[in-house]
């Protein structure tokens, strides 16, 4: 008699773990970005192919989660032919498929995930549920081959801003987290605010390096939270106001100057509360991830502020900082590694507690 599909996975998975080894096959499409990785042992990217949705959901100053889906649908089969055709690969050289299964947009992640069951039941292979959060730490796996756990990790992307104490592969302990805007956020957000397109972040931090961060005393918020948690809201605030009293012309004439006093607002919350906690958890090493960890303002200053105290800052190449499928692989390796696979009923969830991966 036949084995059914998660019986053969589980003694499949069992293999894998025993060699060590594995070619992943990696999707993510939680957002506006449809990417597909080829990954071998949670470390090396042999190939990455991203099809990008910015140019369409510009025009609505922010994403638009039916276009984003469809998308996704157009993009997602070509992109793996393409990954395949990058490494001169085949799907008998996949051992797994990792795919992103929240949190993000319900409806561009069901994308991914119906896509990935969808090919793991055809080529027989484990499936892995990977949370996206999970991936944009794991992007340093690849970045610093010899990094493992524990560290001390800031998560600042579009939708998250965590300090976390990463215990393991999987494991983490929350030490602080915003309590409104995300940092991405804060940045896409003040971007409009200074009639700039979406999303903003890249922008404002090239606007920065030619402006003078001292030109305008934005507020540093107490947080009604934590001693390491976050708040972004009032700073947005203060700068609409200010934008609002002195009108268009007016901020157009000192846009790089708003943008450089914006950004050292966001990167001094981000500095201070990062330094707190490598004091507090006696970190060695301080690792950055997400779309915001491109920021150079961010990595300049947390560099020379950790430098200080004998921590060293480690940060994934800029390519990999904003959304792919390449960390979502590393994820999807450890993850395979310690046995954690999903079966075919993975549902996306689009909100998803980091630490909290579903067995089969
Ligand atoms: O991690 P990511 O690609 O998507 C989410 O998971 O949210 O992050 C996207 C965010 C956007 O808010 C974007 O404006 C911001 O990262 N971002 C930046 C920079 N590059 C991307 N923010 C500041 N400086 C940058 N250089
Ligand atoms: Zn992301």
């Amino acid at each position: 008699m036949v084995q059914p599909y998660s019986a053969r996975m589980r003694a499949r998975t069992e293999e894998l773990r025993q060699q060590g080894k594995a070619v992943i096959l990696a999707i993510e499409s939680s957002c506006d970005e449809t990417s597909v990785a080829l990954v071998r042992d949670g470390r090396q990217v042999l190939a990455l192919q991203t099809a990008s949705q910015i140019d369409t959901h510009k025009d609505y100053g922010g994403v638009v989660p039916e276009i984003a889906s469809r998308m996704h649908v157009e993009a997602i089969s070509w992109l793996v032919d393409a990954a395949f055709r990058d490494a001169s690969m085949a799907w008998q050289d996949v051992d797994a498929i990792a795919v992103t299964y929240g949190p993000g947009l319900v409806g561009a992640l069901l994308v991914g995930v119906s896509f990935a069951k969808a090919c793991a039941f055809a080529q027989d292979k484990p499936l892995v549920g990977v949370h996206h959060i999970e991936g944009h730490i794991s992007a340093n796996y690849i970045t610093y081959p010899d990094l493992t756990p524990p560290y001390l990790g800031l998560v600042v992307s579009g939708g998250h801003t965590m300090l976390v104490r990463v215990e393991d592969y999987g494991r983490y302990t929350l030490l602080g987290s915003t309590m409104d805007d995300a940092a991405g956020e804060a940045f896409d957000k003040g971007a409009r605010i200074l009639g700039l397109p979406y999303p903003g972040g890249r922008l404002i931090d090239e606007l920065a390096a030619t402006g003078n961060p001292e030109a305008f005393a934005f507020p540093r918020a107490k947080v009604h939270g934590g001693p390491l948690d976050f708040s972004f809201s009032g700073l947005k605030t203060a700068l609409m106001q200010l934008a609002h009293r002195q009108g268009e012309a007016w901020v157009e004439a000192h846009r790089a100057d708003l943008a450089a006093s914006y950004q050292a607002a966001i990167v001094d919350a981000l500095v201070g509360r990062t330094c707190q906690a490598a004091e507090d958890t006696t970190a060695p090493v301080v690792v950055i991830s997400g779309g915001v960890a491109a920021n150079k303002g961010l990595r300049r200053a947390l560099e020379a502020a950790l430098g200080q105290r004998g921590v060293r800052l480690l940060a994934p190449s800029l390519g990999l900082c904003t959304d792919n499928a390449a960390m979502i692989g590393a994820a999807g390796y450890f993850q395979l590694m310690q046995g954690r696979i999903a079966g075919l009923d993975l549902n996306a969830v689009p909100y998803l507690p980091l630490g909290l991966v579903e067995n089969v």
